[in-house]
């Protein structure tokens, strides 16, 4: 007799990719497809072998503690700040993600977000395309090359961001707690004055309680009425109000965000804005890389239930 196939919940969609693989070798539990999650919880919980996590609901203690034979939690993404990572130590399960394999994207996506912001190329494109040029030249915008950027935390995205940019002769410098290894970049601890000598700044930051709001509105008044933010990471990096009003009321230049409070949906003073880029957080999502993370979460799922070492695991 062939063993049963092990069980597994996942929580948001995955691609149809990783649907079919899912579902050849597992027994899958569509968690976020149930008509009533928390009664498929009370139902498949008890006897759910791992967890595939994905999107962007809390994976909660009460929820780890609702699948008591769960000790493996693969995450379908590099940020894991959905999973509360303290309770799943404690109850002694490990938490995977995918890092590396999304890197490029996102460190691309984080240029183009930059170069259109500076360029303004989003409104220029309206400007060539509505026959508005017709009655008159698109302003001037702001250059690049040369230009002052800061990187908030130099981890493997930040330091992507920061390799192209320095092809375009940027001015480099980053926060994080520690200086790094980098052809002298200068480095400093406090966001604040990275901000202020920065004419970009770029929000890299893998998001935790304790990098909550780490963009506040002391930082947006650093960075000043000339000052550009991108963010390529989490929402709860910024305080989000607190930007709004700057954008709003020019205490930064513009802004160029791929992340928002309460995604999909979001807060409506963005939309009637000018000085901003919004993007639909997709940094990760081209195909390659999406069967690349895809790939990597169901190696985890295998190297788990194989009893080999854990491929990346992050607690
Ligand atoms: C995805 C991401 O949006 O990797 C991350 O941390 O935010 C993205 O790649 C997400 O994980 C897909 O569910």
């Amino acid at each position: 007799m062939p063993e049963p196939k092990k069980k597994i919940l996942l929580t948001g969609a995955v691609p149809q990719w990783d649907l079919d693989a899912l579902e050849d070798a597992y027994d899958l539990v569509r968690l976020y497809a149930a008509p009533d999650r928390a009664a498929a919880l009370a139902a498949h919980g008890p006897d759910a072998d791992a967890i595939a996590v994905s999107g962007h609901a809390p994976v909660t203690r009460a929820m780890m503690a609702a699948c008591p034979k769960v000790r493996l939690l693969a995450n379908y993404g590099v940020g894991y700040d959905a999973i509360d990572v303290d309770a799943a130590t404690e109850l002694g399960l490990k938490v995977t993600n995918t890092p590396d394999v999304l890197t490029d994207d996102c460190a691309d996506l984080a240029v183009g977000m930059l170069l259109a912001l500076a360029r303004n190329i989003v409104a220029a494109d309206h400007h060539a395309r509505s026959g508005a040029w017709e009655a008159g030249s698109f302003p001037f915008q702001t250059p690049v090359t040369g230009a002052r950027l800061g990187i908030v935390g130099l981890g493997r995205i930040g330091r992507g961001v920061a390799d192209r940019m320095a092809a375009f002769g940027m001015d480099i410098a980053y926060s994080a707690r520690a200086e790094k290894d980098t052809p002298g970049w200068q480095h400093f601890t406090d966001i604040t004055a990275l901000a202020a000598r920065s004419d970009f700044l770029v929000v890299a930051l893998a998001a935790t309680a304790e990098t909550r709001h780490s963009v506040d509105a002391d930082v947006l008044s650093a960075l000043g009425p000339k000052g550009r933010l991108i963010n390529i990471s989490r929402a709860s990096n910024i305080d989000e109000l607190a930007l709004l009003d700057a954008l709003e009321t020019g205490g930064i230049a513009g802004a160029a965000l791929d992340v928002f409070e309460g995604e999909p949906a979001i807060n409506p003073r963005f939309k009637p804005l000018q000085n901003v880029i919004l993007q639909p957080h997709h940094a990760s999502a081209t195909e390659k890389t999406r069967r690349a993370m895809g790939q990597l979460m169901r190696d985890n799922l295998a190297a788990y239930f194989d009893g080999t070492p854990l491929l990346t695991p992050v607690n």
